[in-house]
């Protein structure tokens, strides 16, 4: 009874925010994102009648007590499912720094829906894996999958076709994404509350949900053509727009630091200079940097001297979520 699994995190494109249903985590817009190779959870699931109590070890350390109770509540439905009670051990490791926008939530919800079902004895079809893991993250559906994925926002009131497609394989256009961190600390005001208190207060938020649909189909029309130029444009509109919205809840929400701005601002620079570079944020301060593999030496040294960047992380597109041998050893860091 366990089992391990590897799941890549993922970025949005085509961002998701705000929750239409609460209890069934279900989106309110539909999103696409692109699948990262290198940037890995790794989660081991173990259950066993001899466990006093759900475990969970994250990075190394016991997890605090919010997110072992948020792993249980989800370990709970699969018992439910296999028809046995045992407590589990969970253990799970991220290549990269948690909790601070870079999607370890999508990764790890993904890693843990594939180990804890393969541990559980269950042999599920896409849809339910996809359902599980949306419980578990509103973007883990999306990182089940390689290359280019987009989550339905479904019609069903129950959330049956809000699952995970994939659009794309990774070769269908090689893109390179450079990940400039410019903190490690996690943030203050986590995407579920910052959904919750966007919908409950922004006088945009209305038009968001509106004009979500006209935006995915143009991203889908795009990476269809393969158009990097338009694919970047709509990322960075989508970004601004989300932010936007969320700068517009009450209190509203910033994100973003000094350094996060230079590096929306460098990369503003380089697009004007006829290089094909593109930001994207999501609900923390690192700055997803979307171009071309044979510009990435270039920006990657450009964006690693601004102040107030710790780190760049340079990737590609990769495979989705895995099973694997329990005995392989965690991801090295990208
Ligand atoms: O999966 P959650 O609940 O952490 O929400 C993710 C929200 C964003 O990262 C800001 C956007 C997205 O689509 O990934």
């Amino acid at each position: 009874m366990k089992a391990t699994a590897v799941a890549p995190a993922n970025i949005a494109l085509i961002k998701y925010w705000g929750k239409r249903d609460i209890p069934r985590n279900l989106p309110a817009v539909g999103s696409i994102s692109i699948t990262l190779r290198d940037l890995l959870t790794r989660t081991s699931v173990e259950f066993s009648p001899e466990f006093k109590a759900d475990q969970l070890r994250l990075d190394g350390e016991a997890a605090p007590e919010s997110q072992r109770a948020r792993v249980s509540r989800f370990l709970d439905r699969i018992r439910a499912w296999a028809n046995f009670s045992h407590p589990a051990r969970v253990v799970s490791r991220n290549n990269f720094p948690t909790g601070a926008g870079l999607a370890s939530s999508a990764s790890g919800f993904a890693a843990l829906t594939l180990a804890a079902t393969a541990a559980a004895g269950l042999e599920l079809p896409p849809e339910k894996l996809s359902e599980l893991a949306r419980l578990g993250s509103g973007s883990a559906p999306r990182s089940l999958y390689g290359g280019f994925v987009e989550m339905k926002l479904g019609a069903h009131p129950d959330g049956r076709d809000a699952v995970a497609i994939p659009l794309f394989p990774p070769e269908h256009l090689d893109i390179s994404m450079l990940i400039a961190i410019t903190t490690r600390q996690q943030k203050k005001i986590g995407s579920t509350e910052g959904m919750e208190r966007t919908a409950r207060t922004s006088p945009y938020y209305r038009a968001w949900i509106e004009t979500g649909p006209a935006d995915l189909a143009e991203m889908r029309r795009a990476l269809a053509q393969r158009d990097f130029a338009k694919i970047g444009e709509l990322a960075e509109y989508s970004c601004l727009k989300m932010h936007g919205l969320a700068f517009s809840a009450r209190p509203g929400l910033i994100y973003w630091n000094p350094a996060t701005i230079a590096v929306m601002q460098a990369v503003r620079e380089l697009h004007y200079s006829g290089i094909p570079a593109y930001f994207t944020i999501d609900a923390g301060p690192q700055v997803k940097v979307l171009t071309l593999p044979k510009h990435t030496p270039e920006i990657e040294a450009l964006i690693s001297a601004l102040p107030g960047v710790e780190r760049v992380i340079s990737t590609g597109l990769g495979e989705g979520a895995r099973l694997i041998d329990d005995q392989s050893t965690t991801p090295e860091e990208p």
